[in-house]
């Protein structure tokens, strides 16, 4: 099982079929699709499906979503990290996308921010990626300050189906510069 980073808490291992568990507790609970659509699985073979998916994006794209797994206590927390979008969003297509969803009991940690900046780590030094977006519902207090907090930039907001989404965009001089002022 490939681990791909490891942040002082926390190890970012590729997403295997044994996470089907963890997985259903995080995408079946409302509260965590409140504004990913509002529409949270209800059967477990959409997770196995959805598992498929990613480990086919590990080989097609080299890159995918990643399990956040705790290192004291080896438990899933969720996911984090990067994927590369291939249908056009926003009038973009073929971008590196950050993003990150934690089971509820792990929310106020700070291991959104935690991961994400370690994702950001990776696009520029790993995968030599020249910008990184980011997107999140315009009412998601939280999602919205881990993206600023990281070093995003505002650009527009957009309409996601019906709902209106921030846009953000971060590239490698301005993920140099925050890390150098903090
Ligand atoms: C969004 C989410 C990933 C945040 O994860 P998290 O680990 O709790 O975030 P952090 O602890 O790093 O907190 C980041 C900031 O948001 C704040 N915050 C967290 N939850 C908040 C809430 N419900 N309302 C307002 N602020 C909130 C924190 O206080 C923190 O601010 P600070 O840096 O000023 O202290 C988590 O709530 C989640 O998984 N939500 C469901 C899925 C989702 O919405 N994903 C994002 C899609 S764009």
């Amino acid at each position: 099982m490939k681990i791909f980073l490891e942040t002082k808490r926390f190890i970012l291992r590729e997403i295997i079929p044994a996470d089907v568990d963890g997985l259903f507790e995080l995408d079946s609970d409302p509260a965590v699709h409140r504004f990913l659509g509002k529409n949270p699985v209800s059967d477990k073979s959409q997770i196995v499906e959805a598992i498929h998916l990613i480990r086919k994006q590990y080989i097609d794209n080299g890159i995918g979503r990643w399990a956040i797994i705790s290192k004291d206590k080896n438990e899933f927390i969720g996911w984090s990290g990067l994927k590369l979008v291939t249908d056009i969003t926003n009038n973009h297509k073929n971008y590196y996308d950050l993003g990150y969803r934690l089971i509820k009991k792990y929310w106020g940690k700070g291991i959104a921010t935690e991961t994400a900046l370690a994702s950001l780590k990776y696009a520029f030094n790993e995968l030599n990626a020249a910008e990184v977006f980011a997107m999140a519902d315009c009412e998601n207090i939280a999602s919205n300050k881990i993206l600023k907090k990281v070093g995003f930039h505002f650009i527009e907001i957009f309409d996601l189906d019906g709902i209106e989404h921030n846009w953000y965009r971060i590239d490698r001089n301005k993920f140099e510069n925050k890390k150098s002022n903090t």
